[in-house]
């Protein structure tokens, strides 16, 4: 039997192979509800524009809700050899209502009907992907509240730099996920023109109102180009951006959690609830959530490449290649969410050793800036020669195989003999962090007021959220 849904001039079935290359059942299911919906909006525009007549168009919306609730309970049987959600849909519809289920596809294509649903879906995911973003800020800032005046220390290089407070290097993940809601929420303004009615590629001829589909899905308007809108996946490049993006972020955090936990950082503890044992070193704790979270950034900046490669050299309008946007997007962004949430879990549940933090961050010399500082503040030095002299202590320091707190003060003296006691308070870990109170520095009071900040902006609705 040939396809009945576009078999009129094939007297033959497709091959197998051919069957199974084409069908995107298997994946595209996922958009039953997006594609019912458009379809729901595309009839009742039939209906209201006398393209079909009151009758048929009610038919057909009961006849879709019915398959609605088919699919919602389990019951619809999904075929291959119908190919897509769009055709399974349609044949079911036929079954119920017969042959004015054909009606439903008057100036309508595949091409603007699966372009609408895969933006309705993205522009869904874009909304989950928001709330979930917020829900891991809002666990990173009050665990930042918590511990404003945690001293750890901060690195460049990876190398000791200079004190900071937990709390602050917790708010810098906050400001990424801002910046990361902020990509998503531009995707998603910019995605809000709806193809519906663009049908194949030329537009239609039957007098359709494509504002009306357009406000009834809860877009802005009709994407103005009939080409561009069956041929466009930029939405869908735009949200892999922004989850790559964002990805990029969580692994980073999930690096430095894994960093923190083990044994020779000894910062920070992730409890039972997100480590595991190993099967033969009875003694590991591994931090296997945070390194899945780094990994999975993997495949989602890898989905990315993969719809990039698919859209660079297709001529306009729609072709067979762009069903292939989807499986990279379904997975790039369930695995985004997961690792979202599972985030979220282990910043709630991670503990810092304050006391191991502390005594981190008074090594490698720490607060040499501090005591550079204070040569210029007290002794009205310019701050290179305060650095040349500061680095002569700390070579004096290493030379002794003690920390700069733990010279005397004749061995300050030795390199400046102007230096006083009172130096010594400028070597403290907890008097350098409180020092900087520069806006947007690490001192505990601008922790806990940016953490309070963000607890009350997040505690308010989402920071966009579209309608529809
Ligand atoms: N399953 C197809 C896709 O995902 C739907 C569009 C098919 N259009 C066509 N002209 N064959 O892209």
């Amino acid at each position: 039997m040939t396809n009945t849904m576009w078999g009129g001039r094939f007297a033959a079935s497709p091959a197998e192979i051919m069957e199974e290359i084409n069908a995107s059942i298997g994946f595209d299911k996922r958009l039953w509800r997006h594609d019912i919906r458009a379809s729901k909006a595309h009839v009742a525009m039939l209906g209201a524009t006398g393209i079909l007549s009151k009758k048929e168009a009610e038919t057909i919306a009961r006849g879709l809700g019915k398959i609605e609730a088919e699919i919602e309970a389990g019951t619809f049987n999904f075929s291959r050899a119908l190919e897509d959600i769009h055709l399974n849909v349609e044949n079911r519809l036929r079954e119920l209502i017969g042959p004015v289920a054909g009606k439903l596809h008057t100036a309508r294509s595949r091409n603007d009907q699966v372009a609408t649903d895969f933006k309705l879906y993205v522009r869904d995911e874009i909304g989950a992907i928001d709330a979930a973003l917020a829900a891991l800020q809002l666990a990173l800032a009050n665990k930042a509240l918590a511990h404003a005046g945690t001293v750890m220390p901060g690195f460049t290089h990876l190398q000791t730099a200079q004190p900071i407070t937990f709390g602050h290097h917790l708010l810098a993940y906050v400001e990424m996920f801002a910046r990361d809601r902020g990509r998503f929420a531009d995707a998603g303004a910019r995605l809000s023109e709806c193809p519906l009615g663009a049908a194949a590629l030329a537009g239609t001829s039957f007098p359709i109102d494509r504002d009306m589909t357009a406000n009834a899905l809860g877009f802005d308007r009709p994407a103005a180009n009939s080409l561009d809108a069956v041929s466009d996946r930029d939405f869908a490049l735009e949200t892999l951006a922004a989850a790559s993006i964002a990805a990029m972020h969580l692994s980073r955090l999930a690096e430095e959690i894994v960093m923190w936990t083990s044994p020779q950082f000894g910062l920070v503890r992730l409890s039972d609830k997100f480590t595991t044992g190993s099967s033969i070193m009875p003694q590991k704790r591994n931090p296997d959530a945070a390194e899945l979270v780094r990994a999975k950034t993997g495949r989602i900046a890898g989905a990315l490449q993969a719809l990039l490669m698919v859209m660079k050299g297709l001529p306009l309008a729609y072709a067979k290649d762009m069903q292939e946007d989807k499986e990279p997007l379904f997975d790039a962004l369930d695995a985004l969410k997961l690792a979202l949430a599972a985030m979220a879990g282990m910043v709630e549940d991670l503990a810092p050793d304050v006391e191991a933090m502390r005594k981190a961050a008074g090594l490698g010399h720490s607060t040499a800036t501090d005591l550079a500082d204070w040569l210029v503040l007290n002794l009205k030095m310019p701050f290179r020669e305060a650095h040349h002299l500061t680095g002569r202590i700390v070579a004096l320091a290493d030379a002794k195989g003690v920390e700069l707190k733990a010279l005397t003060l004749a061995d300050l003296q030795s390199v400046e003999p102007r230096i006083t006691r009172e130096a010594f308070k400028a070597l403290d870990v907890a008097g350098s962090v409180k020092s900087r109170t520069s806006y947007g520095g690490t001192a505990p009071s601008n922790v806990k007021t940016a953490a309070k900040r963000w607890i009350k902006r997040l505690a308010k609705k989402p920071l966009s959220r579209k309608k529809g």
